[in-house]
């Protein structure tokens, strides 16, 4: 029977008694979408699918995107993405730690991201946890007047890569000449009313927006910072360190996220360090929401 208790922390909820295998009706999808709204995150517990299972139930919550990177994608699962640093593309320090800043899945795109799932396949034995920060709470929490600011606010977006500068270890979005080619810089609102719960959260703040609209390039800078600074406060990150077997889903629209820490590329896959989560993202509704 399915058990959905909340993790302790600054927002998620942990689900167990389920085999998605076999699981999958309206009512389990019902319980799963309302929990996931409700609280931003879902860690569902013990689960030993093959990748079509996976794509089966990714298929529940919206249609599957494909990275815009293609050289991310796997192999006959266009859709899917090793996550980690056991494969060969994880020994370029940019691909196997671009995801080591907050940043929010597919802010760059017109039709964003809602959905992210990663399905720990290999943890380290130490560290490699995900953080989740509830913008929602994030949002709710801005003093009034600064609230009544950002209601109005829109911000341009790029896919940007991070890179770490030598002194500050911040990220400095830039495009690569691939991207450059491929992506259109689309815009965004600063706060996002969920389609579906009707919360309203604090959007994209990192990584991806280079211009709020009506700002100098300074003033975007050091309002971003500020809104950032704000939203990854430890009382709104929620921390998961992953069992194999765990599924972490999160209301992308709701949140920014991050891998902890950096991570060295593991000498081979069943390394003390080795590390990968298999990640599915869709866009638009839950398909129960459709019918
Ligand atoms: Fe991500």
């Amino acid at each position: 029977m399915i058990n959905i208790q909340t993790t302790g922390g600054a927002c998620g909820a942990v689900v167990s008694g389920i085999d998605l295998s076999k699981d999958l009706t309206d009512d389990i999808m019902s319980d799963l979408t309302k929990a996931l709204y409700d609280h931003r995150c879902l860690i569902i517990k013990n689960q030993e699918i093959t990748k079509d299972t996976y794509y089966q139930f990714a298929k529940q919550w919206g249609d599957l995107i494909r990275h815009v990177l293609d050289y991310l994608r796997m192999p006959g699962y266009p859709e899917m993405m090793a996550i980690g640093n056991t494969e060969e593309k994880d020994k370029d320090d940019a691909v196997r730690n671009g995801a080591a800043v907050w940043h929010t899945d597919g802010s760059y795109i017109e039709d964003p991201t809602t959905v992210t799932m990663l399905h720990a396949i290999k943890i380290p034995k130490t560290g490699g946890e995900t953080l989740i920060a509830d913008m929602v709470q994030a949002y709710e929490s801005l003093e009034p007047s600064l609230k009544s600011k950002v209601d109005t606010l829109t911000a341009k977006h790029y896919y940007g890569r991070a890179q770490f500068d030598e002194d500050e270890h911040e990220p400095v979005p830039i495009r690569t000449k691939q991207q450059a080619e491929t992506n259109e810089i689309c815009e965004k609102p600063l706060v996002l009313k969920h389609p579906v719960s009707g919360h309203k959260a604090l959007y994209a703040v990192a990584h991806s927006p280079f211009q709020i609209n009506g700002m100098t390039e300074e003033e975007t800078q050091g309002f971003l910072a500020q809104l950032k600074s704000h939203a990854t406060q430890p009382r709104f990150v929620y921390a998961h360190r992953y069992e194999v077997g765990d599924i972490l889903i999160f209301d992308t629209l709701s949140t920014m996220h991050r891998a902890k820490e950096q991570m060295d590329a593991a000498e081979t896959p069943e390394a003390d360090n080795a590390r990968l989560l298999w990640r599915l993202s869709t866009k638009g509704s839950p398909l129960i929401y459709r019918k």
